[in-house]
């Protein structure tokens, strides 16, 4: 797995003096030892974007592709560990008229092909998560020239999520763990049926299929999950995106469209998730009260305050 920080060791960033003064001024009021190593973006509303000025829905996306070099760029100055785009979904490919489907691939060759200097300049890595071989040739082409071209870089990583689901990448995930298991039974010599037996079948299926094993089979296996998604234009919905990996992430809403986003609202949605708790189910560093061996048992607790 690749080395990532902890957010212990994380520092001010070298740098943070090229952000704009409006950035600089969010970003030193942030609290170095509570940065999230991971940010997940919904990019939504470049259709709205581009509605509200009379313009063609194309326009939007250019816009939109604008964009997000703005914000991986500023992402790269805070030196964010992880940044990751939703950028084209499983039912955009299937649901959008092929015009908007072919305009989104071009412009994703475009945005590669234009921006890998940038990326370079910015020591950003490139990498890509969904069924991304169901993509046209050029476009993988051009993909895989952009990671090779930035493979080497050591600071973000951008992940791009194209073709896109995340049913299906769980869906993926368990079809790879059932495949595992047939090639070590095979390695072994015997049927499945034996190798299963051996062990007991409740034992042998608990202890080839668990969370951490099926985490290490999804497209993110590299990377920490994230602590924080924000989706632009108001929908306050997930849609099918790292359902798995953002069990314990802080949501961040925000009614501007993604073609107005920049990297100073990137640095405000992080300024607000500074401010919230993050307990993972657990109680939390603001809780005063101790669960311990004097709580009442339920027949000592006030009638009137039990369950009806
Ligand atoms: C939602 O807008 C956004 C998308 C369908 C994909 C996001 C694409 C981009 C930001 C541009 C291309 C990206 C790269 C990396 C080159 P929408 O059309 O659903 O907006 P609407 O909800 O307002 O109609």
């Amino acid at each position: 797995m690749r080395e990532t920080y902890s957010s212990r060791d994380y520092h001010r960033s070298n740098r943070a003096h090229e952000l704009t003064p409006e950035e600089r001024a969010v970003y030193d009021a942030l609290d170095p030892a509570r940065m999230p190593q991971h940010i997940a973006i919904i990019m939504d509303g470049n259709g709205r974007w581009a509605g509200k000025r009379s313009l063609k829905r194309f326009l939007g996306h250019q816009q939109g592709a604008e964009c997000v070099q703005y914000v991986v760029e500023t992402a790269s100055r805070i030196d964010l560990p992880w940044i990751t785009l939703y950028a084209f979904s499983l039912e955009n490919n299937l649901r959008r008229p092929r015009n908007e489907v072919n305009f989104l691939m071009k412009l994703l060759r475009n945005y590669l092909v234009s921006n890998v200097k940038r990326m370079n300049d910015n020591n950003i890595r490139m990498a890509y998560i969904g069924r991304t071989h169901e993509l046209p040739q050029e476009v993988q082409d051009t993909m895989q020239w952009a990671s090779e071209q930035t493979a080497r870089n050591t600071g973000t990583t951008l992940t791009l999520a194209l073709n896109y689901g995340a049913r299906s990448e769980i869906i993926d995930a368990a079809r790879t763990l059932v495949h595992n298991l047939i090639a070590e039974a095979h390695q072994r010599g015997i049927s499945v049926e034996d190798m299963l037996a051996a062990e007991g079948v409740d034992d042998a299926i608990r202890n080839r299929i668990d969370e951490p094993q099926l985490s290490a089979r999804l497209y993110t296996a590299q990377m920490p999950d994230p602590d924080l998604v924000i989706r632009t234009s108001g929908e306050q919905r997930i849609s099918n995106f790292l359902l798995w990996q953002i069990a314990y992430a802080e949501i961040f809403v925000t009614d501007r469209l993604w073609p107005d986003f920049r990297g100073i609202h990137l640095l405000e949605a992080l300024a607000d998730y500074q401010q919230r708790e993050r307990r993972f189910g657990g109680l939390g560093e603001s809780s005063d009260e101790a669960f311990s061996d004097t709580l009442p048992s339920a027949l000592e607790v006030p009638v009137e305050l039990l369950p009806r």
